[in-house]
């Protein structure tokens, strides 16, 4: 497998950062909803640890992830496909790059105006973003919490278009961000 993407399928780069922003999002909304309703305890303090610190790792990957967009190509939609489809999937492409670079940051931010200290995994610490504030810590407590909803959203729409083209459409649109299934249709793409 090819480490860039080419006109027909994704590289081996692109889907490895999909896959693995994909996979720490799942587990950082679950966790995010479940940490909070849990009793005050050593435990839950160390969930807090584990989702801030899975959270940094998403900021990272996503920071990566754009980068190697601007030296990648992006395989282009299937053909036939309507430019309504085209302009949707752009835009929620582009809604869930935003949330992804700003649920990170919001959190960063609560966790700063809330004055708690940031450590990445116990290795290193991350200095905080502002000084200690409670304006600052309401409004971006209320931008994850928003943001989170608003992402789950984005990835319901997301998930459900991947499926409607490998189910309904027939076409190669999941299978080529998947690393060992092969191509169905072989005519060129538009
Ligand atoms: C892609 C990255 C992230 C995602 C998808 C995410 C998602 C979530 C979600 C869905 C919640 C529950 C929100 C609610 O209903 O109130 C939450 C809570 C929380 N997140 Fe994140 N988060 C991310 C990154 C971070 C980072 C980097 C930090 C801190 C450095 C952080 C700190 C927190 C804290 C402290 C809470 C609990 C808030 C409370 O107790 O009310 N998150 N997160």
């Amino acid at each position: 497998m090819r480490l860039r993407s080419s006109p027909e399928r994704w590289g081996a780069i692109a889907q490895l950062l999909h896959w693995t922003v994909a996979l720490l999002v799942i587990v950082l909304i679950g966790l995010g909803l479940w940490m909070q309703t849990l009793p005050t305890s050593p435990d839950k303090i160390r969930l807090y640890a584990l989702h801030k610190s899975l959270g940094l790792t998403v900021l990272a990957l996503m920071l990566l992830r754009i980068g190697w967009r601007g030296l990648d190509r992006r395989p282009p939609f299937p053909a036939g496909m309507p430019r309504w489809q085209q302009r949707l999937a752009r835009l929620t492409h582009a809604l869930l790059y935003l949330l992804l670079l700003l649920m990170p940051l919001s959190g960063w931010l609560y966790n700063s105006a809330s004055n708690f200290a940031l450590r990445w995994f116990g290795l290193f610490s991350l200095p905080p973003l502002v000084a200690p504030d409670p304006v600052l810590k309401a409004a971006s407590h209320a931008v994850h919490e928003l943001g989170g909803w608003i992402l789950i959203g984005l990835l319901v729409v997301h998930v459900g278009a991947a499926l409607k083209h490998h189910v309904l459409d027939r076409d190669d649109t999941l299978i080529r961000m998947l690393p060992f299934a092969s191509r169905r249709n072989k005519e060129p793409p538009c």
